[in-house]
């Protein structure tokens, strides 16, 4: 694992922006996988700004998304398949037939989990996935005590979680769901690359935890310990606890 400090978060979002248009340059097709949240948003822009100044040809780039909410009706716009369009797909310009999500509003949703992990894997697995990293060490929603081998399946929230994401949702927790899907830990670290952004304070401990910590499913972003080419960008404020 290669940790890279960066002064702050734009800063950050210009370094992984600038890989995931190395590797569209390389492979114009590349699956990226992407995260929600507030963390990745300065990657999403620095992107858009490359595509725009016409640096970077992402016309042919496949999205694809890490979670979703279950049961938020569909467009609802925080459901993070309205978020992704909204963030990514659009300002790149891509259609939306470029990109591909777990089904939330499924009737059957341990079918809909399955589907997902072999429609990546149909689409020849992801080349480059970004995480975001939860306050209790969380990656995609898999909350601490997620099996470190698990597949996309159905999870229930922490409290804690829900409380963090209740500013998406008029700071009302009620309105935040219980469950979501989320690409499994044995999923992401099936990615090629996997690069995880942390800014802030708040993300210092998780950080410390993931990087310098034991291996543990306590701390589901120390599975990132596993993986051949992973790549953790962090600002200064996010680094605080590394020693
Ligand atoms: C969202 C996701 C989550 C977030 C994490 C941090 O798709 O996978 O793991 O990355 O909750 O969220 P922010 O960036 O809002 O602090």
């Amino acid at each position: 694992m290669e940790v890279v400090i960066v002064p702050d978060a734009a800063a950050g979002g210009e370094l992984i922006a600038t890989a995931i248009a190395d590797l569209l340059a390389r492979k114009p097709d590349a699956l990226v996988g992407v995260a929600t949240g507030s963390t990745p948003l300065p990657i999403y822009q620095a992107l858009a700004t490359k595509v725009r100044a016409d640096q970077v040809d992402a016309s042919r780039a496949r999205i694809c998304q890490l979670d979703e909410y279950v049961g938020l009706p569909a467009g609802h716009p925080e459901s993070y398949r309205s978020v992704v369009l909204r963030e990514v797909v659009a300002p790149l310009g891509l259609d939306a037939s470029s990109f591909m999500g777990p089904d939330g509003s499924a009737e059957d949703i341990v079918s809909a989990c399955a589907a997902y992990d072999r429609m990546l894997a149909d689409a020849g697995g992801v080349d480059l996935q970004l995480l975001g990293i939860g306050t209790d060490g969380h990656i995609g929603f898999n909350e601490p005590c997620s099996s470190l081998a698990s597949r996309t399946r159905i999870k229930t929230l922490t409290e804690q979680t829900r409380i963090d994401n209740a500013r998406f949702f008029d700071d009302d927790i009620d309105q935040v769901p219980h469950h979501v899907i989320t690409q499994g830990i044995g999923t992401i670290l099936d990615a090629r690359h996997l690069v995880l952004l942390a800014t802030g304070e708040g993300k210092a401990e998780a950080v410390a935890a993931a990087v310098e910590g034991p291996l543990s499913a306590l701390v589901p972003a120390s599975a990132l310990q596993l993986h051949p080419h992973a790549t953790v960008v962090v600002d200064e404020a996010a680094a605080g606890r590394l020693k």
